[in-house]
């Protein structure tokens, strides 16, 4: 199976441009690569509601912290490409550090307010890194609509916000999180976890599925997250970032659901792993 690679933004631009000009609808899926089935079900996604689809993979250093696993973090070129190949995907873009980052590279794109809580507290910086790469690549790519994971759904949202705020014309579309058949939503990060951390992090969909439903029936969304917490700490998380409920455009605290669309958000920590996932509250 061939797929076309693109490393420039010029190879990618032109391509597009042509695609555009004959009518055609054209995806765009961005990624860091080291590929599962939860990227593979975004292409999929990108492939039911456009002709075309580009898969990009780029591990974009300015999102990751200092103490962060960017050096280690896997490069499987090869096979994302044969995955995306196999899914019917059309083209990779895969540019280097020195394409998108050119020197004397010095903007920076910063989300006010919603980057100001969850994953934007326990890794400072990661947002804005995040923000800047998706608004540079939906620039370079000018596709029709991009496609994001719901797992990431903070993620989402700062992407949702900047593309409105900036005027970006691409459409912003979420994909639902897929599950290991335990309910563990799959991340690259879960490669990091030996048979007994698996164990433990299965447990955080359980617990968190758990809090959504008890909120849901009227319970304290402070008291629940609390128990949440203190329930993951128990199965085995080292560490507990955050369990919170929150709305789910705006990302504000909750503590009564009281029929408002609000979601439960947890990050925790096993083994090497830093896990995030998050349930709707109904
Ligand atoms: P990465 O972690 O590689 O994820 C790429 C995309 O796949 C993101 O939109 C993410 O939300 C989605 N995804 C990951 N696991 C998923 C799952 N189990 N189910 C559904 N979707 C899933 O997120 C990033 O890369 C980067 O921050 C990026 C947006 C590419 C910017 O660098």
């Amino acid at each position: 199976m061939t797929i076309q690679t693109f490393r420039t933004i010029q190879e990618m631009r032109t391509q597009v441009a042509a695609w555009k000009a004959t009518g055609l609808r054209v995806g765009l899926v961005p990624t860091m690569g080291n590929m599962h089935e939860g990227h593979i079900a975004l292409v999929s996604a990108a492939l039911d509601q456009c002709d075309r689809v580009i898969t990009t993979i780029f591990v974009n250093p300015t999102q990751f912290g200092a103490n962060e696993d960017l050096d280690s973090y896997p490069k499987t070129e090869k096979s994302d490409s044969a995955k995306v190949a196999t899914a019917g995907g059309h083209a990779m873009f895969i540019p280097s550090a020195s394409e998108m980052y050119p020197a004397g590279f010095s903007t920076r794109v910063i989300v006010d307010g919603l980057t100001d809580c969850l994953c934007g507290i326990a890794r400072p910086g990661h947002m804005d890194g995040v923000s800047q790469v998706v608004t540079k690549l939906l620039n370079q790519a000018h596709a029709d609509v991009a496609f994001f994971g719901e797992k990431d759904w903070q993620q989402l949202a700062v992407i949702k916000r900047l593309a409105r705020d900036l005027d970006i014309e691409t459409e912003i579309r979420g994909v639902p999180t897929v599950r290991d058949e335990y309910g563990l939503a799959l991340s690259s990060r879960n490669g990091y976890l030996n048979d007994e951390e698996i164990e433990i992090a299965r447990k955080l969909n359980v617990i968190l599925k758990k809090t959504a439903y008890d909120i849901a029936a009227g319970g304290f969304a402070t008291d629940e997250c609390m128990k949440a917490a203190k329930a993951l700490m128990k199965s085995g998380f080292s560490h507990v970032d955050y369990v919170e409920c929150r709305d789910a455009d705006t990302l504000e605290m909750i503590d009564k659901a009281e029929g408002r669309s609000c979601r439960i958000f947890a990050a925790a920590h096993v083994g090497r792993a830093r896990l995030i996932d998050n349930h709707l509250v109904n």
